[in-house]
């Protein structure tokens, strides 16, 4: 016989090696039982970064002898019991997997006491073997000591980083569990000293203060958002606010903190041209789904989900974030708003508008957070009153001074100065033509050329650029297939008439070969029409007159995203006479 099955020891070592990750693995584990065990407290105690002590004592509701015994055990657990059970899981843990593959992997005590028994119990474990197990007095909930983490597993140990990492990645995780449970109660301590001390708060934006930082409290506002059985909630971070990475970004499907591609794909393409690509906003969302159709068994430290339909969940939290951010924009379109006002206050809500939308011009921006005792949706006004609260910001309203360094234009409006980026404008101005208009309805003016333009390029390019005329064609290029590598160029839009239309065509080329083309793909469209408002749009360093400069601003109110070009950038900032007088230091 050459084939034996593994005494369990061993096994459980094996498993511990999927489960126990490093440190902060083991902090997640138990935090996560604790949550499971209806606790509002939870203390955790680290010392050296976790190497030599890791304590989570919780007040939750214990264990009784039996059922203490029975947690150390592989394959032991009180949160399903049938087939079924594993597809609606609603609690964290569910492979009764985590204590033996922790208490294999250190020394372990256990001490548990259930709310009404005469007295806790104690365990104790090293390296997976019990060493003693002895009745004691204790208080109500679980404290569990794991000391010496990797004692017996050499490899591992070498494995674990300095104190600070370690010490970090337990951080970033109690973090990220205090953030889904704003009604539990965190403390975290590392050598004696509070890290963390988060007491529970009435809602989830006052957690994702004390987690993300004070300076986030003006700069988060609400998701929310239901469609059929999905419903998104959360914290987003308005466009001004940009990171470099996606560290910002909490993901919660329901309850359970996820790395998620598709719902992080979805929030940023919600900020498509509002965020410039390598940009990352802050957020903490929330996406609630029916159990059976999300699978959470797919990652051996549960730290990824599969959807049954990831396209459905993908375009809740894109439109959740777009209509949350359209909301947010003091420029957006009257007939574009009020449209969506009705069609979305169904199913959406924006508790408070932030004051910069108020008519009463006294500050430009507020605390975003809903009161907490303001319930969604908010009381409902009249339509006419709500038009009134609503009143929007019209570009037509503003007062033009003048142009600064042939680039930027100047002017004044009821709360203070706007300067208007001239070209990120103009662009945004012809993207949203070329766009939303179909031809025909173009206002501007299509020119025939009289000598077709011949154009030769690279084999890849030809390739390319063959599957992207038809959206040429939609921007008024029209291009034809010209034997071989070579395409005739035969009319531009009018904006486009008095520029190098070759050396414009082969930039966009390169620009989309750059970036990774696949046919079909929306992107590379939208990427065609970018570039052609790119350079059709009005330059910097180029001068304007009076009339030019007011029919451009003026445009913009038709746009429907008129405050950001289609790269992303600001098309407009603006100084209130508050800001100023802060400035000028005339306020205190
Ligand atoms: N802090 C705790 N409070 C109460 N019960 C606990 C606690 N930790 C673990 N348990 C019990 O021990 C069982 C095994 O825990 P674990 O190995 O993490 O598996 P799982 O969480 O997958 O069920 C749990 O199902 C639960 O019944
Ligand atoms: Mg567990």
């Amino acid at each position: 016989m050459k084939i034996k099955i593994l005494p369990e020891i061993i096994s459980n070592k094996i498993a511990a090696g999927e489960v126990v990750e490093r440190p902060s693995s083991v902090v997640k584990e138990l935090v996560e039982n604790a949550l499971d065990a209806g606790s509002t407290q939870i203390l955790i105690e680290v010392e050296k970064g976790g190497r030599s002590l890791i304590r989570v004592s919780d007040n939750g509701v214990g264990m009784s002898k039996d059922d203490a015994l029975l947690s150390i055990e592989r394959y032991a657990t009180s949160k399903i019991f049938k087939d079924e059970d594993l597809f609606s899981i609603s609690t964290f843990g569910f492979r009764g997997e985590a204590l033996p593959s922790i208490a294999s992997v250190s020394r372990f005590t256990l001490v548990t006491k259930e709310k009404n028994a005469q007295s806790g119990i104690e365990i104790r474990i090293e390296g997976g073997k019990i060493m003693s197990v002895n009745d004691k007095g204790s208080p109500d909930g679980t404290m569990i000591t794991v000391k010496d983490l990797f004692v017996n597993t050499p490899a591992r140990r070498k494995f674990m980083k300095s104190t600070d990492t370690e010490m970090g990645h337990i951080a970033d995780t109690v973090a990220s569990m205090a953030l889904g449970r704003h009604d539990v109660y965190f403390r975290l301590l590392h050598n004696g000293k509070t890290v963390y001390n988060w007491l529970t708060v009435p809602d989830s934006a006052q957690r994702a203060e004390d987690v993300l930082g004070k300076e986030t409290r003006n700069i988060l506002y609400p998701l929310k958002f239901q469609s059929d059985n999905i419903s998104i909630s959360g914290w987003i971070s308005s466009p001004s606010v940009k990171r470099s990475t996606g560290r910002g970004i909490y993901i919660f499907v329901n309850g359970r903190f996820v790395r998620d591609r598709v719902i992080q794909h979805a929030l940023l393409e919600g900020y498509s041209a509002r965020l410039i690509k390598g940009q990352f906003p802050f957020s903490v969302i929330f996406v609630n789904i029916p159990y059976n159709l999300v699978d959470v068994n797919v990652h051996p430290a549960k730290r990824e989900v599969r959807f049954a339909d990831q396209k459905k969940v993908h375009e809740s939290v894109e439109t959740a974030v777009k209509k949350s951010l359209d909301l947010l924009d003091p420029f957006r379109k009257t007939s574009g708003y009020f449209a969506q006002k009705q069609e979305v206050s169904k199913s959406f809500d924006v508790s408070e508008p932030p004051a910069f939308y108020k008519s009463d011009g006294k500050t430009s921006r507020s605390h975003p957070y809903p009161p907490p005792s303001v319930p969604y949706p908010p009381p409902k006004i009249p339509p006419d009153a709500q038009a009134d609260l609503w009143e929007k910001k019209r570009f037509k309203d503003l007062r033009i001074l003048g142009q600064l360094h042939g680039t930027y234009i100047i002017s004044e409006s009821d709360e203070g100065i706007v300067l208007i980026d001239q070209h990120a404008a103009h662009e945004r101005i012809l993207y949203e033509q070329l766009k939303i208009r179909p031809r025909g309805a173009i206002q501007h003016a299509v020119q025939k050329l009289l000598i077709p333009e011949i154009i030769e390029t690279g084999y890849r390019e030809a390739g390319v650029l063959e599957k992207l005329l038809p959206d040429f064609q939609k921007t008024g290029i029209e291009i034809e297939p010209f034997g071989g590598n070579a395409f005739a160029v035969k009319s531009v839009p009018a904006f486009l008439a008095d520029k190098e239309v070759k050396a414009v065509i082969v930039e966009i080329m390169e620009k989309i070969i750059e970036t990774g083309f696949a046919p079909g793909l929306q992107k590379a469209s939208d990427e065609v029409t970018k570039l052609v408002a790119c350079h059709g749009a009005i330059r910097a360093n180029q001068q304007l007159s009076g009339r030019e400069i007011r029919t451009l601003v003026d445009q913009l109110d038709d746009c429907e995203m008129p405050s950001h070009c289609p790269h992303g950038r600001p098309t407009w900032i603006s100084f209130t006479i508050k800001e100023l007088e802060k400035l000028f230091k005339r306020t205190g």
